[in-house]
């Protein structure tokens, strides 16, 4: 018998992929993995232990005593513990947004991190969202999107998520170049760099609504993975 599908959702920063990822795992029933989350700890463990970034010997060290938890599930956010500690909100503060890439492009912290999420995916029945999940993490995964927008949509939409959870916002040029920088170093690194693989299918989410963006991946969803594995609330 087929396994439980995975779904792949991999883009730039400020896509959507979050927000879509979550509620349209919550549809179908499925189980969300908000992998940029897992990057944010390890960057937010980094900082709070003064780790210097490039002292590979003790960043090795740091991350052997690293105990990370994350609690897949289909409820509104992913929480994420360190060491017993609660670090869902911190994780998402302007100053981790900005060094999270520079950590993230370290190759012990995607070794370990990758080990990870494919040992939360290993029975299957996940949505996972991130940068390297078609290419890298899950390259078996039975449906693949890379859901992009263009910078400018995409720092309209950073704007207004921090305005809402009440960090001081940049301006929008300013916003819009952050967000080319950030794309840049995730498309640029050595390992697992973000890029479009080829069998993912792109959606361009530029005047779409949230609605609008989840009707397309389940229609994606139907299209492309067998009847018989689809999870009941689609049926
Ligand atoms: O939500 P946002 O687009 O701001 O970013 P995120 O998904 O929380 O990811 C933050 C950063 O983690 C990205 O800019 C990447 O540098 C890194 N990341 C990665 O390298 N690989 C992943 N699978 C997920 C995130
Ligand atoms: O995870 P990622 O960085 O790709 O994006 P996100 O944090 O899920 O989305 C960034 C912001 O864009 C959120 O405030 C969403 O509500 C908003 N958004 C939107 O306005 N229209 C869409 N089609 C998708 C997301």
């Amino acid at each position: 018998m087929s396994r439980n599908p995975i779904v792949a959702i991999d883009g730039p920063a400020g896509a959507g992929k979050s927000t879509v990822t979550r509620a349209f795992a919550k549809k179908l029933g499925l189980l969300y993995l908000d992998t940029g989350a897992m990057y944010r700890a390890v960057t937010w463990l980094i900082i709070k232990k003064g780790i210097d970034l490039k002292d590979d010997e003790g960043l090795s060290q740091s991350l052997k005593e690293l105990n990370l938890e994350f609690k897949v599930s289909q409820l509104e956010e992913q929480n994420v513990f360190l060491n017993g500690k609660n670090i869902t909100k911190e994780i998402r503060s302007p100053e981790i947004t900005e060094k999270v890439p520079l950590v993230a492009s370290k190759s012990i912290v995607r070794k370990i991190l990758t080990i990870q999420q494919k040992a939360l995916g290993k029975d299957g029945g996940l949505v996972a969202e991130g940068r390297d999940i078609g290419t890298t993490v899950f390259p078996d995964a039975e449906l693949k999107v890379f859901l992009t927008a263009s910078p400018k949509e995409r720092a309209k939409r950073r704007s207004i998520d921090l305005k809402n959870k009440g960090f001081t916002v940049p301006n929008l040029l300013d916003l819009e170049k952050q967000i080319k920088e950030r794309d840049q170093i995730d498309s640029s690194r050595k390992i697992a760099p973000l890029l479009k693989s080829e069998e993912a299918i792109e959606l361009v989410t530029d005047g779409m609504s949230i609605e609008e963006v989840i009707d397309s991946l389940v229609k994606m969803f139907r299209l492309e993975i067998p009847e018989e594995v689809w999870p009941t609330p689609i049926l």
